[in-house]
């Protein structure tokens, strides 16, 4: 067969630039479909981080984009996704990328990302002539990439032969997160007007980038089936709920795999000592000894939790607030690491002051100490309202270090409760979006916690699950396959 052509866009990517979640897939999805013999390239903007860490790049060519009579001009540099033979294409156009932050400043959005990102959109369409890649698939993701299939479909490009033939996949990582803008931006976008309306890209009066993906991809995908079923109910559609039902036929949801490389506790040099499987017990005992130095809480054997977290109500700092003073009355340590809401940043860190001997709380975007924390922590507490994969409780497995999960989304799909009468199992599972119900999941995963032979063959079921790319770049392949033909 032909080989398979992919070109994944995305508005971030590890190690250049990161928010979230999505980052870390489009970092380490195209390696990982490289493997199986796709060519898969990856296109993303040229932030100020990307300048910081230097990649050794080439600049392959120049183009423009007109928004709304404005001439806006772009270079296209190109390097390799680091330890890989994986192209990545950086869209620069300073005035657009060479911002502190990817897409907003304590909490505002930059007023212009509506340009910035139809700039991004256009220019991925535009560069692939310039870098001679004619992908079968272009697999856009979120709503930072939402106007590449309907343009591939509009007048602008349907017209070019170049790009006849190329199919697009949509992915939704967030389902809150829409791109929404007022309808005067229509202009920008470089489409007619009579793409504003509900068939198209028009949203209770404005424009909605993440909806124009979903009509307009040949492809529908998310991260978890479970999130795939979720999208397509009132109480967790975001309003989008009506048009996911109508393309399920076309909606698919595919668990995330993390990278095994970045996230292995065998050689992970951000950790005090690395470990493997066999000696985890010893390997996890000097982590967490260095992670209660690191947050100045007194040493003891008692269980410690962690949360690496964004501040924000989907992740269940709520839960979490409401259930603080229960959780601090356990005989339990907690150390917390998140950035996000102000309000959210202010209670952790008041909370921390009153609770001096039980509470950590740093309040920054800090890789070392996130993997610090899956090192070092015993618990790691994810009580999301929503999750549409999740990627933390995988690496929580992968080191050890047992999740404490609402049942939402992926967290659904990926921890299986633990049952101590046959020893099957990977987590703790709790339902109910209420503070008893995340503290009777605390309650017993402590009571594990103090039986030592439950507690290591837990442990070990958390170590040996797969969450590799293996399986998850296998099913992308065949989807793009199957798209293709
Ligand atoms: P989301 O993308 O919704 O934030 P995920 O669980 O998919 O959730 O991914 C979050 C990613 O961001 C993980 O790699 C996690 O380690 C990282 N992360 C989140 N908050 C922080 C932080 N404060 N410091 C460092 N890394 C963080
Ligand atoms: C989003 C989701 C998260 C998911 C990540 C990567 O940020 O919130 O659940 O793991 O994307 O797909």
């Amino acid at each position: 067969m032909k080989e398979l052509k992919v070109l994944l866009a995305a508005s971030e990517a590890s190690p250049f630039a990161k928010t979230g979640g999505l980052a870390d897939v489009a970092g380490s999805l195209p390696a990982a479909l490289s493997k199986l013999g796709v060519d898969c390239r990856l296109i993303i903007p040229k932030y100020k981080s990307v300048y910081n860490m230097r990649p050794n790049t080439s600049k392959v060519g120049e183009f423009s984009v007109n928004l709304a009579g404005n001439v806006y001009l772009g270079e296209v540099e190109e390097a390799k996704i680091p330890k890989t033979q994986a192209s990545v294409y950086f869209i620069k156009n300073d005035r657009f990328f060479f911002r502190d932050e990817l897409y907003q400043v304590k909490g505002r959005d930059y007023d212009d990302n509506a340009s910035r990102f139809i700039f991004f959109s256009r220019a991925v369409l535009e560069v692939m002539k310039i870098i001679q890649f004619k992908p079968d698939i272009i697999f856009a993701n979120d709503w930072q990439t939402g106007l590449i299939p309907a343009y591939l479909k509009s007048p602008l490009y349907s017209d070019d032969v170049f790009y006849h033939g190329i199919k697009t996949v949509f992915s939704i990582h967030n389902l809150a997160y829409q791109g929404i803008f007022w309808h005067l931006d229509m202009p920008l976008t470089g489409l007619g007007w009579d793409y504003f309306t509900p068939e198209k890209i028009e949203f209770y009066g404005k424009i909605n980038l993440l909806k124009a993906g979903i009509v307009f991809a040949d492809q529908i995908t998310t991260v978890s089936p479970t999130y795939a079923r979720e999208i397509q109910t009132q109480e967790m559609g975001c309003g989008l709920e009506g048009l996911l039902a109508e393309r399920s036929n076309d909606l698919v949801g595919i668990v995330n795999g993390i990278d095994y490389e970045t996230w292995n506790p065998e050689n992970d040099k951000l950790i005090q000592k690395t470990y493997n499987s066999g000696k985890s017990a010893a390997g996890k005992a000097k982590n967490k000894l260095s992670l209660l130095e690191m947050f100045g809480l007194p040493i003891d054997d008692r269980p410690l939790i962690g949360i690496v977290s964004r501040l924000d109500e989907q992740k269940g700092i709520d839960l979490l607030h409401n259930a603080l003073s229960e959780i601090m009355g356990q005989q339990v340590k907690l150390v917390i690491l998140g950035k996000g809401k102000p309000e959210y940043e202010e209670f952790l860190a008041a909370a921390a002051a009153k609770h001096p001997d039980k509470l950590g709380v740093r309040i920054e975007f800090n890789e070392k100490i996130a993997h610090q924390i899956q090192a070092g922590a015993d618990i790691f507490l994810m009580p999301s309202k929503v999750e549409p994969c999740g990627l933390n409780q995988l690496y929580a497995l992968r080191y050890g270090t047992i999740p404490v999960v609402r049942k939402t989304g992926g967290l659904s799909d990926t921890i299986i409760d633990f049952d101590p009468a046959d020893g099957s199992g990977n987590g703790f599972v709790f339902e109910e979006y209420n503070p008893l119900s995340m503290i009777r999941a605390i309650k017993r995963v402590c009571e594990t916690y103090r039986a030592p032979k439950l507690w290591k063959k837990l442990v070990n079921n958390a170590m040996e699950a797969d969450f590799s790319w293996n399986s998850s770049a296998q099913k992308y392949k065949e989807l793009f396959e199957k798209v293709r033909s």
